[in-house]
C-alpha cells in the first residue's frame, strides 16, 4: 500500500517476476466467486487462479472438461469484481484452445474482455505452441501449465505423479525452456519429482509455481476448497489442510436447525 495516496499496489507480471528474481516465494490459490476471493485478497494472497477446478469444485463435476468458456468468464466475473491486489489468472477451458491459435485467441480475449481479468493460463507444452503464440502476440499474458494436466486425464487415465521416467521428465524440461522462449510470465508445475521441480525452476528466468511438485517451485498453490478442508474426501499427499471448513460448517448448520427447530431462532433482539 502506499504511504502517500493509500493506494494499494496490484500484483502484475512484473511484480511477479521481480518476486523470483529476490527469491520471495509467490502464493497463489484458487477462486470462483466473489465473497471467497474478497477473503483471501484482503489476506494478501499474491495470484488468485480462476481455475477450471471450478468444474470438480463449484459444480461438482468428475473432470474439468465439462466447464464452458461462458461459465468460466461468470466465475472470473465475479472474483475480479472482488479484487483489489492479487493479479487474477483465468483458465481457458478444455476445447476453448486447442483446435487452433485463431479459436485460442478468440477465447482469451472473451476472457480479458468480458471478465477484466489479468492473464489467462493453458495446458500444454508443445502441442499449444501456435495459440500460447498468438495470444501473447494480442498482449495478453499467458501462464503455462506442465506435468499433470487435468485436461488431458483421459490420455493418462490417472493422476498419479507425471514425468518420473526420463522421456517425459525430458519432455517437461524442453516444454519449459519453449514457454519461456515463447514469452509466457509464469508456469504452473503439477504432480511431478521435487528433483525435476528443481532442475526446471533454476533452468528458467520465470517463476514455477508448484501443485505437489515439491518445496524448490518458485511459488505454491493449492485448490481453496482442498486446503480450508472444505472437500471432504479429497486427500494426497501434497495438501496441507489450514482448516476443517466441512466439519466447521457442518456443526453450524447443525446448531442453527436445532435453534430453528427449538425456536431459539430468532429470539425478541432478532426482530423488528
Ligand atoms: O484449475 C486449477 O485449479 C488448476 C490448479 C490445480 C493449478 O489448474
Amino acid at each position: 500500500m502506499s504511504a502517500v495516496t493509500g493506494e494499494v499496489k496490484r500484483v502484475t507480471t512484473h511484480v511477479i517476476q521481480a518476486m523470483k528474481s529476490r527469491g520471495e516465494k509467490i502464493a497463489m490459490l484458487t477462486a470462483y466467486d466473489f465473497s471467497m476471493a474478497r477473503m483471501l485478497d484482503e489476506a494478501g494472497i499474491d495470484i488468485l487462479l480462476v481455475g477450471d477446478s471450478a468444474s470438480n469444485v463449484m459444480a461438482g463435476h468428475e473432470t474439468t472438461l465439462p466447464i464452458t468458456l461462458d461459465q468460466m468468464i461468470y466465475h472470473a466475473q465475479s472474483v475480479v469484481r472482488a479484487v483489489s491486489r492479487a493479479m487474477v489468472v483465468v483458465d481457458l477451458p478444455f476445447g476453448s484452445y486447442q483446435a487452433n491459435s485463431e479459436i485460442a485467441l478468440s477465447s482469451a480475449i472473451r476472457i480479458m474482455k468480458e471478465s477484466g481479468a489479468h492473464a489467462v493460463k493453458l495446458e500444454g507444452g508443445a502441442e499449444v505452441e501456435d495459440s500460447i503464440k498468438r495470444i501473447l502476440m494480442a498482449g495478453i499474458p499467458v501462464m503455462g501449465h506442465l506435468g499433470l494436466t487435468p485436461q488431458s486425464i483421459y490420455k493418462f487415465g490417472t493422476y498419479s505423479v507425471r514425468a518420473k521416467e526420463e522421456e517425459e521428465a525430458q519432455k517437461l524440461r524442453e516444454d519449459a525452456k519453449l514457454l519461456e522462449a515463447l514469452g509466457c510470465f509464469a508456469i504452473v508445475l503439477e504432480k511431478i519429482p521435487a528433483s525435476l521441480t528443481k532442475t526446471v525452476s533454476e533452468s528458467i528466468e520465470i517463476p514455477t509455481i508448484g501443485i505437489g511438485a515439491g518445496k524448490h517451485a518458485d511459488g505454491q498453490v493449492l485448490v481453496t476448497h482442498d486446503m480450508l478442508g472444505i472437500t471432504k474426501d479429497f486427500k494426497p499427499r501434497f495438501l496441507r489442510r489450514y482448516l476443517d471448513l466441512f466439519e466447521t460448517i457442518g456443526l453450524a448448520t447443525k446448531q442453527y436447525v436445532s435453534d430453528v427447530k427449538k425456536k431459539e431462532f430468532p429470539n425478541d433482539s432478532e426482530q423488528y
